[in-house]
């Protein structure tokens, strides 16, 4: 009698394309399917101090489906081809994180003004353009972001970014956006990413190269500058690093468009959010008032609708096998969420954590107060993170620090630019593993809103029958259906 596969057997066996959409390259089943497929993401637990424990790994830490969308070879062949500090253990990253903190002179706020400011003006000095009034404004979001995106990081933009090169940024937003891979939209641009990956790197590098040899005009004002200047493309930021990281950002920076849709959403005069509206017009009559505090009252503003919007829904981790399932050894592809809306809303961080209110953050502890004196006064005998201070290369009296619970900040000449670093502000993740692009990210909203309130714009939702549906972020489509007036 012909006996039936054993489990483990059936593990092995590799999936039969015939069942699948015969539209679907059997490559990308076998790639992308059935890693989809044998992976299980866990909800795990909200922290009480603002840190992630190591065994809950940074290394390889995405949905393995995602990794033909990176790698050629459908998984991570870091040594050719690359790698991201997203997708690192941090006992790999160099003394103290180096790559992290590479990463961030980058990011540092002193930088905002003098090199990015301009850029980001610029396109949104385009979004809201007269003509786009009264019209599904996520449409114009997307006609200008490449520019500022491939502006900010390498200084190209317009007609010298070619066609293929926005295509591949179309379709990573795309697969992101719908994301479930047995999509046929999602299969074909996944395929559309892998074709023109190569290209891509090597436009990529050859920008990189303009910029090393000094032949790119105001090249300080690009993403790259920095990370070549203070990795010295040396082993924790290899050429090959600076490449990946430049195309890998597509995840990171798919999530202003996420951010800006529900922004708008709730500073719409009718079906808005009233707390937010009041709380904005207030705000924007003394913006840049501290009121004595580490934060702006826009700041403050700003950072609550980043804990409300929360616009990352959780850190993502990988967890370690320690036994396999019985007979097989074999358990699936795990990984495991620190969810992010329910920390930003944990009762125990905050006495009114549901309602809208950016003063909460006078109050809160910044990674500058996260110090040794702070770890002993809580219970602990030391600090989860030596403190430690990393100077940049680049010329500039900036050093990169760290809280005891390893979120890293800026000082800029002396003085401390810190983040809020308490377990209930999460939208930016947590610990040695808190977002390197935050201070970008949170002048890019500020930004957004001071022009919205410059040019007396609002927002309205539009009666269309049939909105244009669009990806703005991981695992996020919206209705096109919000515009603007002015006056
Ligand atoms: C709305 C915008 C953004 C949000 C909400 C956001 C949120 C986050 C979160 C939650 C993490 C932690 C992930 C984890 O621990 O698993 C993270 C990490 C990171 N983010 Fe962002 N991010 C944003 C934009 C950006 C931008 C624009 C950049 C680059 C300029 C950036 C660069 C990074 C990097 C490099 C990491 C990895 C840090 C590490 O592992 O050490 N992010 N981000």
């Amino acid at each position: 009698m012909i006996e039936p596969p054993n489990i483990a057997e059936q593990q092995q066996r590799a999936p039969d394309t015939r069942m699948m959409p015969p539209s679907f390259d059997p490559d990308y089943v076998h790639g992308v399917i059935r890693e989809f497929l044998k992976t299980a993401i866990y909800q795990g637990e909200t922290p009480l101090l603002p840190m992630i424990d190591f065994a809950l790994s940074k290394e390889a830490a995405i949905p393995p489906h995602i990794f033909g969308m990176l790698y050629d070879s459908w998984k991570p062949d870091t040594d050719k081809e690359g790698l991201s500090v997203f997708l690192q253990a941090y006992g790999d990253r160099g003394e103290h994180n180096e790559r992290k903190r590479i990463y961030f002179s980058a990011q540092t706020p002193d930088l905002y003004l003098p090199m990015y400011s301009g850029k980001v003006q610029h396109f949104l000095d385009r979004l809201f353009d007269k003509a786009h009034r009264e019209k599904p404004l996520m449409h114009f979001y997307f006609e200008e972001y490449f520019d500022l995106y491939w502006d900010l990081h390498l200084g190209v933009k317009g007609r010298d970014v070619p066609a293929d090169v926005r295509q591949i940024g179309k379709s990573f937003m795309a697969v992101l956006g719908y994301w479930y891979p047995t999509l046929q939209i999602v299969h074909d641009n996944y395929m559309q990413v892998r074709q023109l990956r190569q290209k891509l790197k090597d436009w990529i590098d050859r920008h990189m190269q303009d910029i090393i040899d000094g032949r790119m005009k105001n090249s300080e004002k690009t993403m790259v500058h920095y990370w070549v200047k203070n990795g010295e493309l040396g082993p924790n930021f290899r050429r090959q690093d600076v490449v990946f990281e430049c195309f890998h950002n597509f995840l990171a920076f798919s999530q202003w468009g996420n951010t800006i849709y529900n922004i708008m959403l709730r500073l719409q005069q009718t079906g808005g959010d009233k707390a937010v509206r009041t709380w904005f017009e207030k705000t924007m009559k003394q913006p840049d008032e501290t009121d004595q505090n580490a934060f702006t009252r826009l700041d403050r503003f700003v950072m609550e609708l980043f804990r409300t919007i929360s616009p990352n829904a959780g850190s993502y981790s990988v967890l370690n096998v320690r036994e396999g399932a019985f007979g097989t050894g074999y358990t699936g592809n795990s990984g495991m969420i620190t969810p992010h809306p329910e920390s930003s809303r944990n009762p125990i961080h905050w006495k009114n954590p549901n309602e809208f209110d950016p003063d909460r953050y006078i109050q809160a502890v910044t990674s500058e107060q996260n110090d040794h004196a702070r770890s002993k006064a809580m219970g602990l005998e030391k600090c989860p993170f030596e403190q430690h201070k990393w100077p940049v290369k680049d010329g500039r009296k900036v050093e990169i620090a760290n809280s005891s619970f390893g979120a890293v900040y800026p000082r800029l000449d002396g003085k401390a630019s810190p983040i809020c670093d308490e377990a209930g502000y999460a939208p930016f993740g947590f610990g040695y593993r808190r977002c390197a692009g935050e201070f970008l990210t949170v002048s890019f909203i500020k930004d957004f809103l001071r022009k919205v309130w410059a040019d007396k714009i609002s927002f309205k939702k539009l009666s269309l029958e049939e909105p244009a549906l669009l990806p703005v972020g991981p695992l996020t489509v919206v209705p096109d259906n919000i515009g603007f007036h002015q006056g």
